[in-house]
């Protein structure tokens, strides 16, 4: 099934769906038209229509017209959506599920009829194109890298095994909010020693930012990027150490790992 011929029906267009819908747009893998997407209020999406997206709130009409399938709703709302849509679903449809926690078998175990299921899981900055999404699919390899190729225009993508989804979903989806705290703290030493709080949130972000870059680009271990600033008896090295003292690698992976424990045992 090419991609490429299929409409493609976003159900649930909150932030994660409307951010993929205008994702799939804006790189031109679909015309606006081809990209259906519903919710219950649609009031609160009548700007996308305006942009010539079709919008429903029929989740029914949206699957009767598309290939692909994105499930973008709360878990708790999954169970619902799958009932509307269970009469119009075929085997020849697809889902795209980026709802967190569900696996890929209790979707499937909703399903009245065999429909190939993929699990997505991006992060919030999938709104500005920058996402880091794993994908798993046990059904086709080659089914995960068609889907891989509509995440790729929204950010970075890796195919994993369903059983790290739940490590994928800390590491990727809570990690934007673990290195915004990372970035707060540091804003806020830079107030301290004598900036605005503006001036040292775009020192810290960009600094941040580039140091990101400097390991993406070059496929360096930070280590090795950390070694280039930090010269014998100077002022970096000290703050490092310290920052180690005080437990800084200790606390991120501890804090991770209560995250893991935390997904694991939902439900
Ligand atoms: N935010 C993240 O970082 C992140 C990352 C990865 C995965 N996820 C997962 O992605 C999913 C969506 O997250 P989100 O932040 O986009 O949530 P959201 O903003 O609450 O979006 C869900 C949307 O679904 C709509 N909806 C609910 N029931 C529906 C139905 N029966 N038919 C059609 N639309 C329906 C809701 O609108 P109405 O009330 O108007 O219907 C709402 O706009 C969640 O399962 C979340 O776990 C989130």
């Amino acid at each position: 099934m090419e991609l490429i011929d299929q409409n493609i029906a976003i159900l649930g267009a909150g932030n994660l769906g409307i951010a993929i819908g205008q994702g799939i747009v804006e790189e031109k893998l679909k015309e606006p038209g081809q990209v259906i997407l519903t919710r219950r209020k649609l009031s609160h999406i009548t700007h996308l229509a305006d942009k010539g997206f079709k919008t429903a709130d029929d989740n029914k009409v949206a699957v009767a017209d598309a290939g692909y399938v994105f499930l973008c709703v709360q878990p708790r709302q999954l169970a619902a959506l799958i009932e509307e849509i269970n009469p119009v679903l075929t085997e020849n449809h697809v889902l795209v599920s980026v709802i967190t926690g569900v696996s890929i078998d209790e979707i499937k175990s909703l399903l009245k009829v065999s429909v190939p299921v993929v699990r997505a899981m991006p992060n919030t900055a999938i709104a500005i194109g920058e996402s880091m999404t794993c994908i798993a699919c046990n059904d086709s390899k080659e089914l995960a890298l068609t889907v891989q190729k509509v995440f790729n225009s929204l950010g970075q993508t890796l195919v994993i095994d369903e059983k790290l989804m739940q490590a994928a979903t800390v590491l990727g989806a809570s990690g934007i909010a673990f290195f915004m705290r990372f970035l707060r703290a540091a804003t806020q030493g830079g107030v301290q020693m004598g900036f605005h709080s503006e001036e040292a949130q775009l020192i810290a972000v960009q600094t941040a930012k580039g140091a990101a870059s400097l390991i993406l680009e070059t496929g360096n271990h930070p280590e090795v990027e950390i070694d280039r600033v930090t010269t014998p008896q100077g002022c970096t090295i000290a703050g490092l150490n310290e920052m180690e003292h005080q437990g800084l690698s200790s606390a991120l992976i501890k804090g991770l790992m209560v995250s893991y424990d935390k997904i694991k045992n939902i439900k």
